[in-house]
């Protein structure tokens, strides 16, 4: 079903795929995955624009999931881009394999990484867009000097490992003041948002200058990822940023 065709890892240049924003991206993570093509049909029937893939390794993070083999099966579901959050120590072992997989865009996380710069522009030349991630506890001026060379910063609004936790309040303020910073230095670097991120506070979110907006629970919970996904996405719509 995904018609666009990839494009070959190592010829650089702008991804191949990439979503139109303000852009809901349900988080897989506590989807039914013994009904994965049902469930991400739905949510993108709903009004998924793109879908978060998290990758951990049970090291950087206390947890498993899934890797290259998977992210290619849903890579076949879909048409829309696959966001991949690297949650993983040594990401640059991995990335051309999950870009030749099927991720348009791939974030690995400040905290995990020692030579930051190296393995944005790795993930750059494999044809991925590449994303920076901050834990919550991790400032915004950490990305100073690599801000120009991402195309997002995801901010995690909580702790990274787990799906269904609580979003963490603080991290509302952290979005306006990373908008403030990026609308400053001119360039177009989206903010992606991720993390207990639902109707209560899903309009907030996009006010204070996100741009694409993670959602896991709020979409599969058990119940109708379809209505789930068009109640948030009709919230992202109407939410204007300030
Ligand atoms: C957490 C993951 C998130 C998670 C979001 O480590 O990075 O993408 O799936 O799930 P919710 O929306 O339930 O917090
Ligand atoms: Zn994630």
């Amino acid at each position: 079903m995904a018609s666009v065709a990839k494009r070959k890892p190592g010829t650089g240049g702008p991804a191949a795929r990439l979503p139109e924003t303000p852009a809901l991206a349900p988080s897989i993570l506590t989807a039914d995955f013994g009904h994965l093509a049902d469930q991400i049909a739905a949510a993108e029937a709903g009004g998924a624009r793109l879908f978060h893939l998290d990758v951990m390794d049970g090291h950087f993070v206390p947890n498993l999931t899934i890797g290259p083999v998977i992210v290619e099966a849903i890579d076949r579901l879909t048409a829309r881009p696959l966001d991949v959050h690297l949650m993983i120590e040594q990401p640059d072992r991995y990335i051309e394999r999950f870009a030749r997989a099927g991720a348009d865009m791939i974030s690995i996380h400040q905290e995990a990484v020692p030579h930051l710069h190296r393995t944005v522009q790795l993930i750059r030349e494999c044809g991925a867009a590449p994303g920076v991630a901050l834990n919550p506890s991790t400032p915004i001026g950490a990305l100073e000097e690599i801000l120009p060379d991402l195309d997002y910063v995801l901010l995690m609004s909580v702790n990274p490992g787990f799906g269904g936790q609580r979003f963490i309040p603080s991290v509302m303020a952290k979005v306006a003041a990373l908008r403030q910073r990026v609308d400053e230095s001119g360039e177009k670097t989206w903010i992606e948002v991720d993390g207990g991120v639902g109707p209560d506070n899903i309009v907030a979110l996009r006010e204070n200058g996100a741009d694409i907006l993670v959602a896991g629970s709020a979409v599969f919970d058990g119940r109708d990822p379809k209505e789930r996904a068009r109640a948030l996405a009709a919230l992202l719509e109407r939410a204007r940023r300030r």
